[in-house]
């Protein structure tokens, strides 16, 4: 694994922007956590196009990444928004240039989940479409989303969020796979059809399926018996993109720590895929309403945990991606309802909160 730091992320960029700008520029001259995070694990952000167009978040995300993923850009919603065969493109493509000019890798997220699917996927004129259809139009889509980003993008998220355990309100079926239309048109095979189209497409990608509770123990079970499925019949499946939306009770750090080593076992390698840490343990009572001392500095602590586990077990875990890149623009401030939130490295006015600080020493510190 490639994980070197170009010059721009050592501490004379930041001196220099502080020298330079009378701005914010406390969060710049922060050492980089790409830097502490070298030859232990990849480090880097969910991003939006519009934090790449300069700007502080610009400068952050290019000084602390050495990998990063498209919040929305790569979803098929954002590219094949338009109809079968209509690719935009254009704002991944920045994103993946951004990246490729800065020696960030990228990874691809993703090609298909129960969300995000664009409606045309599941129609044919007034009609469903048929399962013979919608299979060609899984492989077309996923032959040509992969093969126009083939050799920028490392590795993919193939299929998002499929298997569900402990869901009382989510339809699903005997074997654990959720209802959508995917599974009920294809049937279980829509898994497999999308790993051997993405193999085809990049045979150097590495190929992801991803999830969220991935340390549920109901949920290793089935993604652990998805993962031998595929293989007993020449599935290429490389690694398991945990999700981690943590709070601050919930998952256990132990419990995380039991999956890792069991995913491990499969010959798995692993990726943090959209680590955040809400300051909310549910939402039904007592929701925070600002991000006091106290709650950050457990937060930080929680943070820390975290990491330090990622970073023990970087023999299996080759990544850590934050869920955004500051607390102004996190999903959890809208989802499922609006609230207040802080559950990232950075605040909303893109300042390291102490959970940064946490991270980089945590990085630093790990032998
Ligand atoms: O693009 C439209 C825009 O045209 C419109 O004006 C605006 C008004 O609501 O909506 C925009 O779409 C929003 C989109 O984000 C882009 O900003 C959607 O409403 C909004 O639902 C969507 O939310 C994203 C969510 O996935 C959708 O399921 C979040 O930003 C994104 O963080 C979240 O990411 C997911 C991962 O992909 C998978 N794991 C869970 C994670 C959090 O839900």
């Amino acid at each position: 694994m490639d994980m070197s730091i170009s010059r721009r992320q050592l501490s004379l960029a930041a001196l220099v922007a502080m020298a330079t700008s009378a701005a914010p520029s406390l969060a710049v001259a922060a050492p980089s956590l790409a830097y502490a995070f070298s030859g232990k694990l990849l480090f880097g952000f969910a991003v939006t196009p519009e934090q790449l167009d300069g700007g502080l978040a610009t400068e952050l995300i290019e000084r602390h990444s050495s990998v990063l993923v498209a919040e929305n850009a790569m979803k098929p919603d954002a590219l094949a928004g338009k109809g079968e065969g209509i690719y935009d493109f254009a704002t991944a493509d920045r994103v993946v240039a951004f990246a490729a000019a800065r020696g960030i890798k990228v990874r691809g997220h993703t090609l298909l989940w129960h969300r995000q699917m664009p409606e045309w996927f599941f129609r044919d004129g007034a009609e469903e479409v048929n399962r013979a259809t919608l299979i060609s139009r899984i492989e077309r889509y996923i032959a040509d989303v992969v093969g126009h980003f083939k050799g920028r993008v490392f590795a993919w998220d193939v299929v998002n969020e499929a298997l569900v355990a402990d869901e009382p309100g989510t339809a699903v079926d005997a074997a654990g796979l959720r209802l959508s239309p995917l599974r009920d048109i294809v049937g279980p095979e829509f898994i497999e059809i999308a790993f051997r189209a993405a193999a085809r497409a990049d045979p150097g990608a590495l190929l992801f399926y991803n999830d969220y509770e991935t340390q549920n123990p109901r949920k290793v079970a089935l993604i652990s018996a998805l993962v031998r499925h595929l293989r007993e019949r020449g599935v290429k499946i490389d690694g398991i993109g945990h999700q981690a939306h943590c709070s601050m009770a919930h998952p256990m750090v132990h419990d995380f720590e039991r999956a890792i080593d069991q995913y491990g076992a499969l010959g798995l390698i692993q990726h943090i895929t959209e680590l955040d840490i809400a300051l909310n343990q549910q939402l039904m009572e007592n929701l925070v309403s600002a991000a006091t001392p106290a709650l950050l500095q457990r937060q930080s602590q929680r943070y820390a945990d975290l990491v330090n586990l990622f970073l023990r077990k970087r023999d299996k875990v080759h990544a850590l991606l934050v869920w955004g890149l500051s607390d102004a623009n996190s999903w959890l401030t809208s989802w499922p309802m609006p609230r207040f939130e802080a559950p990232l490295l950075f605040d909303a006015q893109l300042q390291p909160k102490p959970a940064f600080e946490a991270v980089l020493r945590a990085a630093r510190q790990a032998r």
